[in-house]
């Protein structure tokens, strides 16, 4: 085996702090700042990034709303200042969000939710003026929704009718089961996750799906994000990181 590969994990950091001095040298990311900090387990280093140029001067004043408890945690210990999207400092809109993905297409159309944050991932995303994703080489797929499934959240009441609206739109949905709890995973908003699969061969149209899904009574947001065209960086097992 080259000795150049990276495995995923690198991959993921290769991406997150490549995009993040990237930003900075570009001036895209700059003090001062209102910024959106994404969930899992590479917009972390993107986050721990961030807080080293803060500890070396390169920036300030950066205003940070997260995305999860997972970032505001991060956040926290990392001395980051955190901010609500509501505060009056932030004004419901941001400069610039970071974010990972599980998968991204060939247009830059994602899922995402993999670890159950999406609905304020997609608010945060949504009401900045710039979006970043940051991702290792297996998130890149010529079509959404066969492999990876929708995460799609949903209150608790209306699982069953959910399910039945989601399996007439093509998907079969399963409940998200949690680990080290009994019972299905919670969201920070107190829903459940049901995770839809389209069959393989199936072309999803992901455009008309976020809409139609969102039209269900009982869903609060679904893990498509089509409405916004983010910068994609992508890292590979050779170390190099593609920008698309
Ligand atoms: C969390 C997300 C994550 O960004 C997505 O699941 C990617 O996670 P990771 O970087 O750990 O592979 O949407 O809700």
């Amino acid at each position: 085996m080259p000795n150049n590969v990276l495995s995923v994990d690198d991959q993921k950091k290769q991406a997150a702090r490549f995009a993040v001095n990237d930003l900075v040298e570009k001036g895209i990311l700059r003090s001062g700042m209102r910024i959106g900090l994404g969930t899992g387990s590479t917009a972390m280093p993107a986050v721990h990034r961030i807080a080293e140029l803060i500890g070396e001067g390169t920036l300030s004043g950066l205003l940070a709303v997260p995305t999860s408890f997972q970032t505001t945690i991060a956040c926290e210990e990392l001395g980051i200042p955190v901010y609500s999207l509501n505060s009056r400092e932030i004004g419901g809109n941001l400069d610039l969000a970071i974010d990972g993905a599980d998968e991204v297409d060939p247009d830059n159309n994602l899922i995402k939710g993999g670890g159950a944050a999406l609905l304020l991932e997609k608010i945060v995303a949504y009401n900045s003026a710039r979006f970043v994703i940051v991702a290792d080489e297996s998130k890149s797929v010529d079509g959404l929704g066969t492999k990876f499934p929708l995460p799609v959240e949903v209150v608790p009441e209306a699982r069953v009718s959910v399910t039945a609206h989601l399996s007439r739109l093509g998907a079969t949905a399963a409940i998200r089961y949690a680990v080290k709890k009994a019972g299905p995973v919670i969201t920070d908003n107190g829903n459940i996750i049901l995770d839809c699969l389209w069959a393989p061969g199936t072309s999803c149209d992901p455009r008309a799906l976020e809409e139609a899904i969102n039209g269900i009574a009982g869903v609060v947001e679904n893990g498509f994000f089509t409405k916004i065209r983010p910068a994609v960086y992508i890292a590979h097992a050779d170390g190099s990181v593609e920008q698309r």
